[in-house]
């Protein structure tokens, strides 16, 4: 998915195989056409329509990871927030989705709300983990509501995830969930419920650089 926080724009794709960028088609769903997210088959003829190809995605590489892992749950999620020099923000994820999950599962990555959010006027978040469980409270929109209450993006970030601990925690054990959040003047912050999670920052004056979070404090 991808998100413009200028007009709130979204665009989206969710449960199509084989693509190499799929944020490159949810950016043509945003762009150029009436919707905002499209799935399966319709978001499969969508993007043969506007030239993108499908190829083979899996590596030996991959494969044999996949085959040593079949029976852990994994993710693998990226999520980016970002602003230009006049002040306009863009939040966009993707991911191949969780080890063994149903066909035709989709997790929060490309729901609006749950995997990003953002709004220029506030600042932006993006999340990770478990999509079943991000979208119970669905994250990036708490996050973004925050931090218009005057919370900073760390403090935004930890709450987000303090409270829906201490929510699912009642009912089941808890799955990893991280969040990432920037607002408008670049402060960024980040929580997680594993032991720890990275994340790199980057701006007109700092080059890439990681920073890491330990788990969150209940
Ligand atoms: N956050 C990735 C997924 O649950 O699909």
């Amino acid at each position: 998915a991808i998100m413009d926080g200028k007009t709130l724009s979204l665009g989206a794709v969710g449960a199509l195989r084989g693509f190499k960028n799929p944020i490159s088609i949810a950016r043509k769903v945003l762009e150029e056409t009436p919707h905002t997210f499209l799935v399966g088959q319709g978001a499969e003829e969508f993007a043969f329509s506007k030239g993108f190809q499908r190829s083979i995605l899996i590596t030996d590489k991959s494969r044999k990871i996949w085959e040593s892992k079949i029976k852990k749950e994994s993710h693998d999620t990226i999520g980016v927030i970002a602003m230009d020099e006049n002040g306009n923000m863009a939040c966009g994820t993707s991911t191949s989705g969780i080890f063994m999950k149903y066909k035709g599962r989709v997790g929060d990555t490309p729901l609006v709300g749950s995997g990003l959010y953002v709004d220029n006027e506030i600042g932006g978040a993006v999340a990770t983990g478990l999509g079943e469980d991000i979208m119970k409270g669905c994250l990036s929109f708490h996050a973004v509501f925050l931090m218009r209450q005057g919370y900073s993006p760390q403090n935004a970030a930890e709450e987000v995830i303090r409270n829906i601990y201490k929510k699912l925690s009642k009912y089941k054990k808890h799955d990893d969930i991280s969040i990432l959040c920037m607002n408008t003047n670049g402060d960024v912050g980040a929580a997680t419920s594993r032991e720890k999670f990275e994340y790199v920052a980057s701006s007109k004056n700092m080059p890439p650089s990681i920073f890491e979070v330990t788990k969150f404090k209940t």
